[in-house]
């Protein structure tokens, strides 16, 4: 009886991994499955695209240090927090990459580093943490905006 039951447990055991690897397998295997994903593809070199990506990771940077820093009622850390994604991080953007990027992405992208600056010379002014948080939203509104058209895709 108890071997039956030990050989009932292996063999579940053994077609759950059997499953579990299939399934696995089958993810790994077929990556160009149609995706539902509709959003406007944009296709740069992968350096390209590892160069905006960074971009992106210092503006989540720069968020995060804006509201830790006003949560805080530390406005001149806030203030360095947007400053570093202003305008000054958007002038070296590659002429190539700006090259192949559409018009309203780039307007989009600009207004956004822009918007840090705004945000920054706001704080440095010593503006009040309501004001601060309507100029932050609106800025979070714009990497929303353009998350919710253009993917990064890597020309092959
Ligand atoms: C002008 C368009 C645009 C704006 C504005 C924009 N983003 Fe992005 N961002 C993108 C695109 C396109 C991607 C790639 C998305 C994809 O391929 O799925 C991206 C990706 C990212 C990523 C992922 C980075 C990675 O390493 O994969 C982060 C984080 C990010 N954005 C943060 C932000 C934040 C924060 C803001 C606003 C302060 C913002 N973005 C504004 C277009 C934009």
């Amino acid at each position: 009886m108890r071997m039956k039951v030990t050989l009932i447990g292996t063999c579940v055991g053994v077609v759950g991994m059997i499953a579990i690897g299939f399934l696995g397998n089958s993810a790994a295997v077929e990556p160009h499955k149609p995706s539902t994903d509709t959003r406007q593809r944009l296709v740069l070199a992968p350096a390209q695209r590892d160069k905006i990506l960074a971009e992106m990771r210092l503006m989540l940077v720069s968020v995060g240090g804006i509201v830790q820093g006003v949560a805080a009622d530390d406005l001149p850390a806030a203030e360095q927090a947007a400053r570093a994604s202003g305008m000054a991080v958007a002038a070296d953007v590659d002429p190539q990459i700006e090259k192949l990027l559409p018009q309203p992405f780039l307007k989009l992208g600009m207004q956004t580093h822009m918007g840090f600056d705004m945000l920054a010379d706001q704080m440095k002014a010593g503006g009040d943490q309501a004001d601060i948080l309507r100029g932050l939203a609106k800025l979070t509104g714009n990497c929303v905006a353009c998350h919710a058209v253009y993917r990064l895709d890597e020309a092959r």
